[in-house]
């Protein structure tokens, strides 16, 4: 790995990195030299996916977190600080996927949306921000929102879209309180991408643009991945508060 790229010994934090898309970051950024933390509410399948790093060489491990729970966030990214300093990354991937029209829409359904996709990773930026700016070594955070707030979108999106564009919000303000410690925040926008969370997702038929395919093909969780490395990079010094789409192409339909 060229150096500009290389991420020998950082620490990174992925939150929903047992599969899917956060599956991918992880083995990419793993494969830049990071040592990986998956962050997962479902401990066996973080331990499994930090388990299959270990197996190809890489180091990972796994810590459960839920962070619909500030309690559980603060207590299981404190441990993690204290066992093994600030990271030099945090990726907030983790989020739910559920659609629900919005003239049936619920609160219910708005809330679940908003406290995993949203809230949650303002929780994770604070806890581990802080511990990233007390380190004094700067960092990189990078939101994972969705080509949804660019068009590739389908019916039943939208307390997801709004929880999206939170993140995109929070990503700005981020980035404007924390450069002063050398952190950058930046967001990607991921098209569509064949993932467990994707194909389970709940709620009216996925129908709208998104369902027409992308010119470049789908996009792969290691697509997603390759972005969020260049990010985390130290090629990255200078970059913050920017959104980039990986999508195949999408946009330009
Ligand atoms: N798959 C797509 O087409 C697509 C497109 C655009 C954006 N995204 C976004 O990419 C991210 C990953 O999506 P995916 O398709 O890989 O999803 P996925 O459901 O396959 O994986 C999500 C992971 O997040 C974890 N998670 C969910 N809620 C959590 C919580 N409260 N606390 C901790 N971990 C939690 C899950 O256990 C799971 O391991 C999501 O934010 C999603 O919105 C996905």
């Amino acid at each position: 790995m060229a150096g500009r790229f290389a991420l020998e010994g950082r620490l990174a934090v992925v939150t929903g990195g047992a599969r899917g898309i956060g599956a991918g970051i992880a083995r990419v950024l793993a494969e830049a030299g990071a040592r990986v933390v998956i962050a997962d509410r479902d401990p066996e399948a973080a331990a499994a996916a930090a388990a299959r790093l270990a197996a190809a060489g890489f180091e990972a491990e796994a810590v459960a977190v839920d962070l619909a729970d500030e309690g559980s966030v603060v207590a299981a990214f404190g441990a993690l600080v204290e066992r093994r300093g600030p990271p030099w990354a945090l990726v907030n991937n983790a989020g739910l996927q559920d659609r629900e029209r919005l003239l049936e829409g619920t609160a219910a359904h708005w809330e679940r949306m908003m406290a995993v996709n949203a809230r949650g990773a303002f929780f994770a930026i604070r806890e581990l921000g802080r511990a990233m700016a007390a380190g004094g070594a700067g960092g990189r955070i990078v939101n994972v929102a969705s080509a949804a707030l660019i068009g590739s979108i389908v019916a039943g999106l939208a307390a997801y879209t709004a929880s999206k564009a939170a993140l995109v919000g929070l990503a700005r303000a981020a980035a404007f309180e924390l450069a002063p410690a050398g952190i950058t925040v930046n967001t990607i926008l991921p098209g569509g991408v064949d993932t467990p969370g994707a194909r389970a997702a709940s709620g009216p038929p996925p129908e709208g643009p998104a369902r027409r395919p992308p010119p470049l093909g789908p996009c792969t969780p290691e697509d997603i991945g390759a972005a969020v490395l260049y990010f985390v990079s130290p090629a990255a010094a200078r970059v913050t508060n920017q959104v980039l789409a990986v999508d195949g192409g999408f946009s330009v339909t």
